[in-house]
């Protein structure tokens, strides 16, 4: 089965609701002849509702940054899946880097959140990715094979089967350092190949994994000229109409 691209934009703390409406409009124009390949954005939780209704009835999907796993409750500061899908996402970013290393998510809890959207009906983007130290260490592939693992602990095949990944090396985020079409490929077929081991080949060949850090108009042909690379997360090239659409238009 062929795995459509995603190409998807995450706003992180950036924009005011009327910014964040005149980018989504923008968007939607970029993504009115692309059939072949989805794009999804990510706002700040204060231009979500704004920001669906610019989308409403286009193809432009939208996510959450982040959500929590219960449906409501005590949990001062965080936002539900169930509101993120009565707003209009149908996605969520899950344990992003700035989550884990910012706010000090872990594994269990990014697992927590994870089964937490894929239980209220989110397509969750399970974010992983190893540092510079990990990379220097030698130990990128353990880490990756750890949050991997760890992160779809106590999902079935089934619900699985609806997560997509996403490899951002911290190194490369926000830095302007993009890992090469080759580390990025490396780092993919191993996730695929960890994927075939905790499920089997025929679902992790189905499942997409997203590059992203720096990824830049420059950058984003000859990332997705590599195999196991099937779309994008990216962050400050989305925050500019210009650069999103061309990085929605890659060859
Ligand atoms: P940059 O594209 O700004 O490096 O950010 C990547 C990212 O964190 C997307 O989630």
């Amino acid at each position: 089965m062929a795995r459509r691209p995603l190409i998807a934009g995450n706003w992180k703390m950036h924009l005011t609701v009327p910014e964040a409406e005149r980018l989504a409009t923008a968007v939607v124009a970029s993504c009115a002849d692309l059939p072949d390949r989805e794009v999804m954005i990510a706002p700040p939780f204060t231009a979500l509702a704004a920001v669906a209704e610019v989308v409403r009835n286009t193809p432009v999907l939208i996510a959450g940054q982040n959500a929590a796993w219960e449906k409501q409750g005590a949990f001062t500061g965080e936002i539900s899946p169930v509101m993120l899908r009565e707003v209009g996402a149908s996605m969520v970013i899950i344990g992003h880097s700035e989550r884990r290393h910012i706010f000090g998510e872990s594994n269990q809890m990014v697992n927590r959140r994870l089964r937490g959207a894929l239980q209220f009906g989110l397509i969750p983007v399970l974010c992983v990715g190893e540092t510079l130290a990990d990379r220097e260490e030698g130990k990128a592939m353990p880490i990756l094979e750890q949050q991997v693992r760890e992160g779809l602990a106590e999902v079935d095949a089934e619900a699985a089967a609806r997560v997509v990944i996403a490899y951002e090396p911290v190194w490369a985020i926000g830095t302007g350092r993009t890992a090469t079409g080759a580390q990025a490929q490396e780092a993919h077929a191993f996730i695929r190949n960890v994927l075939a081991r905790v499920y089997e080949k025929k679902l992790a060949d189905e499942i997409r994994i997203l590059y992203g850090g720096s990824v830049k108009p420059e950058n984003i042909d000859s990332l997705m000229a590599e195999p196991d690379i099937d779309g994008a997360l990216v962050g400050g090239a989305a925050l500019q109409s210009e650069s999103f659409d061309r990085i929605v238009h890659f060859l």
